[in-house]
């Protein structure tokens, strides 16, 4: 089969989709509210989702591996938090007050992770972000700020500094000189590169913020030492070393990556799976550092770094929806325990399929997050995803989603949630198979 021939089958199945989609095409901007749900012919409009599955405007239904962009570790609305969630709506939606929710959640998330010794809350992981790195400023006195080729913090002014390919250019308009200049990139994966650049920069240098597996850049692991030597670097130079957990968080492990690495990260942000599918930031970390945002003690403004607003901050549905989440995660260690197995199965099956039919490729990720790069390249930064055959990966996500009822959000990494079974991996590699003897890729 061509690939026209599933997008035809896309387009015959999602008559209801595409009349809604020309309808939020007169609303939002390209018909989307985030810029990477849009994909070609148009994204399928969801209508409900429970476990693994995602039902659409038609009627169709996907075995999802999107996940919330990977927030859904226990799958679509799991029981402890829907009745978490169907209990507090009755009890108030947003107090607007401070409240005992998120005093239990912080408790929750403390307990899991000791190194969060402060914290604030806030709506998402773009706002985590960006309070970090001005802690970062305000605790260092300097400016300028480190962070990976294709590393995604988020869409907040100060990060957005090459995330897309090519890395070298600009972001586009709306984004100013003067903010451009304060932000350095480093080579992923390559730490005698990265430590090039940083020597430069390090009497300006307050932070090297990084993800510790390039989770939106295409699910790529660190190499042993790389995560280790930026944190060196940092502490020796006065700067602070900051790990964005936002997608890692109780995803590579109930501690996260931190725990995984064996690192010390000055201050972290985490987000997705601690707020059980609502929306969630945390910027969390050394004590003394998040003290310089305490607005009691610090009542002086030239003192006080400015962080801490945001209307839905903390309020009571996201905090009992996160609690419910990592407390079913902490008392359920076998979650990991399947997930991972199941990401192991996918990664492996996956190779082993491209491989027999000798299609260059290779499936990256880490535990339950997974992504196939068709690529002769070894693929260790973003630059070997962006330049890898993006085309035809878009083509394998568009027919398991027309042909097989598997979703994946085309070009992004796949991940596992507790709700998906060994049954749905086999899905996939039979899915992945047929399409291979139809001639997807060749
Ligand atoms: C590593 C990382 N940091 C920050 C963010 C931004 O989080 P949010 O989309 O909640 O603003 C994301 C989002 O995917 C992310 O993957």
């Amino acid at each position: 089969m061509e690939y026209g021939d599933y997008l035809r089958r896309y387009v015959s199945r999602t008559s209801k989709s595409r009349r809604l989609f020309l309808r939020a095409q007169k609303l939002f901007p390209g018909g989307i509210s985030h810029n990477i749900r849009y994909f070609e012919p148009y994204p399928f409009f969801a209508t409900g989702a429970r476990g693994k599955q995602l039902r659409d405007a038609d009627g169709n239904t996907y075995t999802d591996y999107w996940m919330g962009h990977w927030a859904l570790i226990l799958g679509h609305s799991p029981a402890p938090v829907a009745g978490a969630l169907s209990r507090q709506v009755k009890n108030g939606t947003l107090y607007g007050v401070t409240n005992d929710a998120s005093v239990e959640l912080g408790e929750a998330i403390q307990k899991i992770m000791p190194a969060a010794e402060s914290m604030r809350f806030c709506s998402t992981g773009s706002e985590a972000t960006m309070y970090a790195v001005r802690l970062a400023r305000a605790k260092t006195g300097r400016r300028v700020i480190a962070k990976a080729i294709g590393g995604w913090h988020g869409f907040n002014t100060t990060l957005m500094q090459t995330v897309n390919y090519p890395f070298e250019a600009e972001e586009g308009p709306g984004l100013v000189q003067d903010e451009e200049q304060y932000v350095e990139s480093i080579p992923f994966n390559d730490l005698e590169g990265s430590l090039k650049v940083l020597e430069n920069i390090k009497d300006d240098l307050a932070c090297i913020i990084i993800e510790p597996f390039l989770g939106g850049a295409g699910g790529i692991p660190p190499v042993d030492g790389y995560l280790k030597g930026l944190q060196e670097f940092a502490k020796k130079n006065g700067a602070l070393f900051i790990l964005d957990e936002i997608v890692t968080g109780f995803r590579l492990s109930l501690k996260g990556a931190a725990h995984k690495y064996g690192l010390e990260p000055d201050l972290f942000t985490l987000g997705k799976i601690c707020g059980g599918g609502m929306p969630i930031g945390v910027v969390c970390g050394d004590r003394e550092i998040m003290a310089l945002a305490d607005p009691v003690a610090r009542r002086d403004k030239e003192t006080r770094c400015a962080i801490g607003g945001g209307t839905f901050s903390a309020n009571p549905v996201t905090m009992v929806a996160g609690r419910a989440t990592l407390d079913f995660l902490a008392k359920n260690r076998q979650v990991y325990a399947k997930i991972d197995r199941l990401g192991e199965m996918a990664r492996k099956g996956l190779t082993k399929i491209f491989a027999d039919a000798r299609i260059q490729c290779q499936v990256t990720g880490s535990n339950s997050l997974f992504l196939t790069h068709f690529t002769k390249n070894n693929v260790k930064d973003a630059t070997d995803v962006a330049t890898s055959d993006r085309v035809l990966l878009t083509k394998y996500h568009l027919a398991l989603m027309a042909e097989h009822g598997i979703f994946f959000l085309p070009t992004k990494m796949g991940a596992i949630s507790f709700a998906h079974g060994e049954p749905d991996v086999k899905k996939l590699l039979a899915a992945t198979e047929s399409l291979v003897q139809a001639g997807l890729f060749t």
